[in-house]
């Protein structure tokens, strides 16, 4: 059981539970980002679900920086109404609402925004890491004015009363194109050695701080797996970098892994990357993980191995009380695995885009949208 609650050293706030909503793309925002009813419906659900913190879908800071169709935007005083009526909702069921705020870089696809993608290299990064169009390095004036929509994005949602924002600097998208040892060999300053690959993260930080003060969280969601072939050397990269973002005055650490018990492939000691994260970061600040946590016991492993709280993606899509039923008869409730149906997922608040998308989701949804 973890409904105790747990306090975020900088802004002062309070989670009033260990259960966090992780940030999930749904695609139900309108073309010009602002938010729509469907979306609305599906976070509120979950914050009256007993999620102590809800997050947004990564949201664009710039109009350029889209990474999916139907995705919220913060980049226009015109998306503060939509982002208003979501906080409220969300501060009303007592829970934190954040705001994951991104640049998809190399991951922007052209079809979206119109221009062709910048990254922190010309050519994409490997495996997945784009979306099968070139992106072109970025010139330093467009990172300098990348820096100010993140703090220009972040001042908007603060004054759409939002309890913080989540930098995302995970999942390949600009801000892990840059972080990358792998892909980002510029030698410009942005990317020489460790300090200029974090440059653009470090600098988002500070702006997105000075441009919010204090009372709002500012956290940072890191994977250090972005690319297929990343190991131990990425790992010790982004332990470095933890250090330097809590010394920085980083809010939270969310790690997402996709498999949160995995080890590197390449570590001979087998040692699981939640465990040396949280031996960096225990007691300095809060150190959430995401990945494949489903059950009692899935929960009850992820705090046994230091995390402080914990990031539920799938197993929140298919059910918006997970927190409430998870702590319900000392932890008896057994929740249904994959696949879903399609009348099961509309009960739980999803509108239709958001089914498509989870469609494409090997294995989630057991039949066709009628
Ligand atoms: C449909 C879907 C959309 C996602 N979109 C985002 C996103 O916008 N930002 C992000 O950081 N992670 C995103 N993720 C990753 C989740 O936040 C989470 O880390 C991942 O699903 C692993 O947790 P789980 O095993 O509990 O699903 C997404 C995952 C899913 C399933």
């Amino acid at each position: 059981m973890r409904s105790d609650n747990l306090k975020f050293p900088v802004s002062g706030l309070t989670m009033p539970n260990r259960y966090w909503l992780a940030a999930m793309t749904n695609q139900q925002s309108h073309e010009d980002g602002t938010l729509s009813d469907d979306e609305f419906t599906w976070l509120k659900r979950r914050a009256e679900g007993g999620f102590g913190v809800v997050t947004t879908c990564a949201v664009h800071v710039t109009r350029h920086g889209q990474g999916w169709p139907g995705e919220l935007g913060a980049w226009h005083d015109r998306h503060i109404p939509g982002l208003s009526r979501l906080a409220k909702a969300i501060k009303e069921c007592g829970t934190l609402g954040l705001v994951q705020l991104f640049h998809g870089g190399a991951r922007s696809p052209a079809k979206l925004t119109g221009v062709q993608p910048i990254s922190a290299m010309d050519g994409s990064p490997p495996g997945e890491g784009g979306n099968g169009e070139e992106p072109r390095s970025a010139r330093e004036d467009e990172l300098l004015a990348i820096i100010e929509d993140f703090a220009a994005a972040a001042k908007r949602v603060q004054d759409a009363g939002w309890s913080g924002v989540e930098l995302h600097g995970a999942h390949g998208y600009l801000l892990a194109q840059f972080l990358s040892p792998r892909y980002n060999l510029r030698k410009d300053g942005w990317g020489d050695d460790a300090e200029g690959r974090w440059r653009l993260l470090l600098s988002v930080l500070k702006a997105v701080k000075s441009a919010t003060g204090p009372g709002f969280a500012v956290g940072v969601r890191i994977s250090p797996r972005n690319y297929e072939g990343d190991g131990v050397r990425e790992t010790l990269d982004a332990l470095k970098l933890v250090e330097r973002l809590i010394a920085e005055g980083v809010d939270f650490i969310h790690l997402s892994l996709w498999d949160s018990f995995r080890h590197d492939e390449d570590d001979p000691e087998k040692v699981p990357v939640l465990q040396k994260f949280s031996h960096v970061v225990s007691g300095k600040c809060p150190l959430v993980v995401a990945g494949g946590l489903r059950t009692a016991a899935d929960r009850d492993r992820a705090f046994a191995m230091g995390a402080d709280a914990i990031a539920i993606g799938r197993a929140a899509i298919a059910y918006a009380d997970w927190p409430m039923l998870i702590e319900k008869d000392g932890g008896q409730w057994q929740p249904a695995p994959p696949p879903y149906p399609v009348a099961h997922l509309r009960g739980q608040g999803l509108g239709d885009a958001f089914i498509r998308y989870m469609q494409k989701w090997p294995g989630y949804v057991s039949d066709p949208l009628t």
